[in-house]
Parts: C-alpha cells; structure tokens; sequence
C-alpha cells in the first residue's frame, strides 16, 4: 500500500490531508485537524469487490418494496420527529450537547417499546450498567425492562447484536466505541466513522433499528460526525440550554420523513415529558410588558406561538451590543437595518437583546415582523396590543415591505385558539413595517405616508 501511515483528519467534515493546515480546507474551520495514523486494515480494504460482475439493472416499478411496519417508540414527540416512528433496520444519530437528555430520551423510547413486546438493546459505552439503572429507576417501570450491556469493544458490540438480534438497538455513544483494529483513539474520526459504518451494515443485514447518540462539539457540529450524516438514514438535533427546562429535538436530515418537524419537551424529575401544548405554555408565559410579543411560528407542520422579548438600553460601546437568544443573529442585523430604514427607529447607539422565551430556537422569515415589533416597542418604552398581549408573524423585505409567509391561516387559528385576536400579520391593509408599526401602536417616528 503507497499510501502514508499517518494521515490528518479534520474531527469537524472528515476531511483527509496528507499535511496538517491550521484551518480544514474541506469546511474551513480553525485547529480541527488531527493526526490519525491508519493501520491497513478493514477501514481500507472494506467495500472493495475482488471479483466484478456486471449487475442487471432492473426498472423502479419492478423493485420489491414490502411495506414496513414502523415501530412506536410511544414518544409522540419523537415519533413525530422521526417521521411516524423508527424505520427497522435504519439507522438515526441523536446528537446534542453533554447532559441536554440524550440518554434519557432513547431509555424511554426503548423502555417503551419493550413494553409493547418489542425486542431492544441498549449498549452503554459511557456508563455503567448501574448507572443506567439509577435513570432508569427515575424513568418507571418499562425502561428497568430493557436489556443492557456496558461495553465499548465493538466487536463485542456487533457479536452481541448478532447474536440477541434486537430489533431496535440504541448505541450510547458512538464516540467512545472503537475498534481495537484501528490505531485512532475512541472518537477519532477514522473510529467513529468504522463504527459507524459497521454498526450500519448490522443494521442493514439483520434489520436492527440502530440509534446512535452523538455528542456535539462547542462549535456545534456533531463531533467527527459531519462524517456520519451522509451515512445515516436520519440525522436528530437534541437542542435547549442546560439551565433551561425545555428542549427541542428537530431532524435535520430524514430519509423517511419530513425534516421540518420539531418535538418539544421539558425535563422533570421523572424524566422527560412530552410538551404536546407547547403554543399553550409559552404563550401563557407572555406578558404585555415593553418588548413583548408573541410570534406566530411554524415549527415544520404544526404552529407554535412563543414569545420574542427584546431590550434596548444606551450602550456604552461601539459598536455596541447584539445579543440574540433563539433567533439568528444575521435576521436580527437584518431587522434592525429594516427598522432604522424604514422604521424610523434606529438603535445604533444602543445594545440590543432579542430572546426567544422558553429557549426555543426560531429559524424561519416569519419572524421578522415580531423581532421589529418587540425591538420598537422596547426602544420606545410602550406596551402593544390592548387587553391581550400582541402577536404578529411576516417576513420583512428589504425595502420595508412585509412579505406574506406560509400557512397564515393556521397560525391565526392557533393564536385564536389561544386567545389571541390582535394578529398582526401581511395583508392588503399591513403592506408595509411602517405600517405594522402604527397598527401596533408602537411607532417611533412622526407618520409619514407609508
Ligand atoms: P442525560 O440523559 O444523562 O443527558 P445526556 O445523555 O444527553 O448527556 O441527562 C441529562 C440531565 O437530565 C441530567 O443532568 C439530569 C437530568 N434529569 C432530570 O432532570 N430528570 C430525570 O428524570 C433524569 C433521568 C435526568
Ligand atoms: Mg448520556
């Protein structure tokens, strides 16, 4: 074999160097490549035909493609998220940050679907089994059913597998498993990427459900495993902040399913418990305080109100500061430049704080008109709407313009639904944010004809 015995891997994309560079070339992030040396063994060789045959194509139509029976994970929430319940035989990454609840929700989904008479697997490789017992004593009764084995060997791992032939199989974690053949340490983008890749043909041959949990580096990306979204069949984000009780889980990527979808949940001292009223919860929290309003989102296919908070306070640095909490940071610069163009208020000598209440993360053009909203009416020190608190949803355009947005009619019923009948949202009447603003009552500039 010609090529070298050491190599450098990039732990974010996976990308392979001869050389070590300061920034990764594959997805330009800084002090990502690692040194891994490569043993010739499996992780080269696999894959690779001796003999060629050429293979008969056959027509789509004609493919056999037997119906499969989801399996319930008797999680709404996650059920949802993965598009109906689990696919046997595929295989989905969780990944989240350290103590966000990972291990908490794949124990009550295998819990569950023991219950429901199901075969599972839970492999602990981070913990012991008696630490796993200890959540699960916390969980109830069905997660003590599951079976369990502490191991990080993975050939032990796929051996036992092979031989239980669960037919779900949650892998804790994918980056402490390593494969005694390779020389890279456990998490190592050449480890993670040969466990992941055997675990997967496990998976497919015996049809086992594999759930890998992956955790996520501080920059974000699930660590090593940019390497593994292409090769997974479903890609889960586990989000919230640790100090906060509520978390999201979005799917990023879904073979089986829509990637739009969030689950929303709230850990307690009996685990995690499923929010199916979220729109409920966050809007009974809002208030009719300056800077509040509540924003009529989607969360892929179902509404969901929160409420954005804003605070606008003389800064005394330059430039000064734009925090935002569950909302981009490049809607919000893009926000108040429409807010000082065509807003008539312009905050460049103030520090500006958005925050999403509930820390919940907004990711979508609709919620533009209710960050302009909250910030003008936090600027100006006035409270919006009248008996009830204010909501509103519509994307600005750059010329100050409100842009219409997606479902407008479910997210007016779900505000309803709620209570909220000062909807705020793109119209013939509300054409433009100068005209939203004085609508809301919150205009911080003489009238000018919009
Ligand atoms: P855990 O699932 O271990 O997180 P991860 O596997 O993602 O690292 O648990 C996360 C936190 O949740 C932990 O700090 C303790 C807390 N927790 C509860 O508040 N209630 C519970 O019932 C359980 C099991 C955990
Ligand atoms: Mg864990």
């Amino acid at each position: 074999m010609a090529r070298s015995a050491s190599l450098f891997a990039c732990s974010s994309c996976g990308h392979e160097s001869p050389k070590w560079h300061g920034r990764c070339p594959g997805c330009g992030e800084w002090n990502t490549l690692v040194e891994e040396t490569r043993s010739p063994g499996p992780a080269d060789g696999a894959g690779r035909s001796r003999s060629a045959r050429a293979l008969k194509p056959v027509a789509l139509g004609e493919v056999q493609a037997p119906r499969v029976e989801r399996l319930r994970t008797g999680i709404g929430e996650l059920d949802r998220v993965l598009g109906g319940g689990v696919v046997p035989g595929s295989l989905v990454l969780i990944g989240g940050s350290p103590g966000i609840g990972k291990s908490t929700l794949t124990s009550g989904a295998l819990g569950n679907l023991a219950a429901a008479g199901r075969s599972v697997l839970y492999v602990s490789g981070e913990e012991s089994a008696a630490q796993v017992k200890l959540r699960a004593q916390r969980l109830g009764p069905a997660a003590l059913t599951v079976p369990i084995v502490a191991e990080t060997d993975l050939d032990s791992v796929l051996a036992t597998i092979e031989a239980e032939r669960p037919e779900v199989c949650v892998v804790d974690s994918v980056q402490v498993l390593y494969d005694p053949a390779l020389s890279g340490s456990p998490g190592s983008v050449g480890q993670v990427r040969e466990v992941a890749g055997r675990l997967m043909r496990v998976a497919k041959e015996r049809s086992v459900a594999v759930i890998l949990v992956g955790h996520v580096t501080k920059e974000g990306s699930i660590a090593g495993p940019r390497v593994l979204e292409h090769l997974v069949d479903c890609v889960l984000s586990f989000e919230g902040e640790r100090e906060r009780t509520y978390r999201t889980l979005r799917s990023l990527k879904n073979r089986f399913g829509s990637t739009s979808e969030v689950g929303v949940f709230e850990m307690n001292e009996h685990g995690l418990v499923e929010v199916e009223d979220a729109s409920a919860r966050f809007a009974g929290e809002a208030t009719r305080a300056p800077g509040s309003v509540v924003l009529c989102a989607m969360e892929g296919s179902r509404p969901l109100l929160v409420e954005v908070q804003a605070l606008v306070a003389p800064s005394e640095l330059v430039p000064p500061r734009r925090v935002a909490n569950g909302v981009d940071r490049n809607r919000l610069a893009l926000v108040l430049a429409v807010l000082a163009r065509h807003g008539g208020a312009a905050l460049g000598g103030s520090d500006v704080f958005v925050s999403v209440a509930g820390g919940v993360r907004v990711d979508e053009p609709g919620a533009d008109l209710a960050i302009a909203l909250a910030l003008a009416s936090a600027a100006r020190g006035t409270e919006l709407g009248g008996e009830q608190p204010l909501a509103a949803f519509g994307e600005l355009g750059l010329t100050g313009e409100l842009r219409h947005v997606g479902h407008a009619d479910r997210r007016i019923a779900e505000a309803r639904k709620f209570g909220l009948t000062n909807v705020l949202h793109p119209g013939e009447r509300l054409s433009t944010l100068r005209r939203a603003l004085a609508a809301a009552g919150a205009r911080s500039a003489p009238a000018r004809a919009a």
